[in-house]
């Protein structure tokens, strides 16, 4: 299967999100669809999967074009994406989704599918029971679910829209060697678009980097039997460059004098049913960074917002500013400078359906008489200061995932006690991710403490003063990140604490 974009062109409005687009993918290559922050790629991957009608243009699948009305019309004609939140039925079980999406209903067995289904997800190495209900799934399983349905029902093109956000090392690895067997064995084309450009380097045969809607290179990349850091370290220069028309340097943060304590945790056990959380004694001090890192789920969540006071404590202190907060409410909390900004952008952080002015007013105040015209002002400033590619009356959901998490950084207030943020730099792209730190670290400097986690180490390791390892509930201190490499930290992050 080959296909070819002939300008292909798409608008919103007055922003240009696809612009003359041409491009040829062959069979039996993983491509790596790059650029940054609102340049076009999830735009231009819906167009060719169905999900949106370009404005003008042809899609080609061996030299036929190709009319789309849809998804399922663009798998029937062998191109499937894997969503960000699959359409799965939460009451489901993994089998019943299986069959249920793949179309053939009533007609296939349901013993015969549960072979088919065993069959694929065993030559994958996918850990799927048939029995589980969809909604105990991990994401990782939800998209090995989701790559097994669109291959029962016969897709040649798979793409991934930032496949990797959300997923453990090992749970990465697996689906990585899958897209490889995918493509290099069976002939596949597989588009994959990602922010981490070690990811792309490692996996994908070839780049096409995007540039506000327009493309802009094409570069093929190392082969993995070269691969080393000096080669890896080259190939993400070139990428930056072509991403964003210039290099940037390397990156590195100031420290500030450290000042009174805001957060003291006395052995805090944060409530769970599932983790046995041990207690934790923390003390995070004015101007100070500190980095929680973990896979999902080892307890950082936890513990996060069990010093928010969004989650149960079973045991210990908690103070903050010096005083005791175990029977604040967050709300309370938050108008004493507390502030908590969860991962999830449009599941917590920000509520689809309304604008960026609505968003603005929903954090400004209490006050009940919204003045709309100040707050569409303040929204407005916002933009440009955040440099959000978007407008006050753009509803949150129609901008691009970068500029989402610009706008929840945005309504951060300027000069908080205490920052307790979950992943702040998903999603983003190189240069995007920086300006978010620029913008976390100068609230440090105004004396902030800052509480971050994180799945990207080298991000751990560039912010942090200190990091603290979570894994199954326990906890690790690094006191000297400067001493510790990131392979070390991968170490501790998959339990292998010192003794
Ligand atoms: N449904 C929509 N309505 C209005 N504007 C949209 C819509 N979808 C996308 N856009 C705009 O089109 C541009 C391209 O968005 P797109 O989501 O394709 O970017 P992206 O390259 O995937 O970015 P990111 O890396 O942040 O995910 C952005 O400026 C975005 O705001
Ligand atoms: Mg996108």
């Amino acid at each position: 299967m080959n296909i070819e974009l002939r300008h292909i062109d798409k608008r919103f409005g007055a922003v240009h999100a696809n612009n003359d687009i041409n491009l040829r993918f062959v069979q039996g290559r993983i491509v790596g669809i790059l650029g940054e922050n609102g340049a076009g790629k999830s735009t231009l991957m819906k167009i060719l999967s169905g999900f949106q009608p370009a404005d003008s243009g042809a899609i080609l699948i061996d030299g036929r074009a190709i009319d789309y009305t849809g998804p399922i019309a663009a798998i029937a004609n062998g191109i499937g994406m894997l969503q960000q939140d699959p359409l799965d039925v939460g009451a489901f079980t993994v089998l019943e989704n299986f069959i249920y999406g793949s179309g053939v209903g009533l007609n296939l067995q349901r013993a015969q599918a549960e072979a088919r289904l065993g069959e694929l997800s065993g030559r994958f190495g996918f850990a799927l029971d048939p029995h589980q209900p969809i909604d105990n799934l991990l994401i990782a399983q939800r998209q090995q679910l989701e790559i097994v349905r669109l291959l029962a029902l016969g897709v040649r093109t798979l793409i991934l829209d930032e496949p990797t956000t959300g997923i453990s090392a090992e749970q990465k690895e697996v689906l990585f060697n899958a897209l490889r067997q995918l493509s290099h064995e069976d002939g596949m084309i597989v588009l994959l678009v990602s922010h981490k450009l070690e990811d792309v380097i490692d996996l994908c045969d070839e780049v096409v980097v995007l540039r506000a809607g327009c493309m802009v290179g094409r570069l093929d990349m190392p082969a993995s039997q070269d691969l080393n850091s000096a080669i890896i370290a080259k190939t993400k220069r070139q990428l930056v460059t072509m991403m964003f028309g210039e290099a940037l340097d390397a990156q590195s943060r100031p420290h500030y004098e450290l000042d009174a304590p805001v957060l003291v945790t006395r052995e805090l056990v944060a409530q769970d049913l599932r983790l046995d959380m041990q207690p934790i004694s923390l003390t995070a001090r004015a101007g100070e960074v500190i980095g929680l890192a973990g896979l999902g789920g080892s307890g950082q969540e936890l513990f996060m917002r069990a010093c928010a006071r969004l989650e149960r404590v079973a045991g210990g202190s908690l103070e903050f500013a010096g005083r005791d907060i175990l029977g604040a409410s967050y709300r309370q909390l938050f108008r004493r400078g507390l502030v908590f900004g969860a991962a999830g952008r449009l599941e917590e952080g920000l509520i689809a359906g309304l604008t960026l002015t609505e968003h603005t007013a929903l954090v400004a105040d209490d006050n009940l008489q919204i003045d709309w015209k100040a707050m569409r002002k303040q929204t407005a400033a916002r933009i440009e200061q955040y440099r959000v590619k978007g407008s006050a009356d753009d509803n949150i959901e129609q901008l691009s995932g970068g500029n989402q998490q610009r706008v929840l950084v945005g309504l951060l207030p300027d000069a908080p006690k205490l920052l307790i943020i979950e992943q702040p730099t998903r999603g983003l792209d190189v240069d995007s991710a920086r300006w978010i730190w620029t913008q976390l670290l100068e609230r440090g400097r105004r004396g902030a403490a800052i509480l971050f986690s994180s799945d990207e180490l080298e991000e751990l390791v560039t912010y942090s003063d200190r990091i603290i390892v979570f894994f199954a509930g326990r906890v690790h201190e690094v006191a000297d990140v400067s001493a510790t490499s990131i392979d070390e930290l991968g170490y501790l992050i998959g339990g292998e604490f010192p003794a």
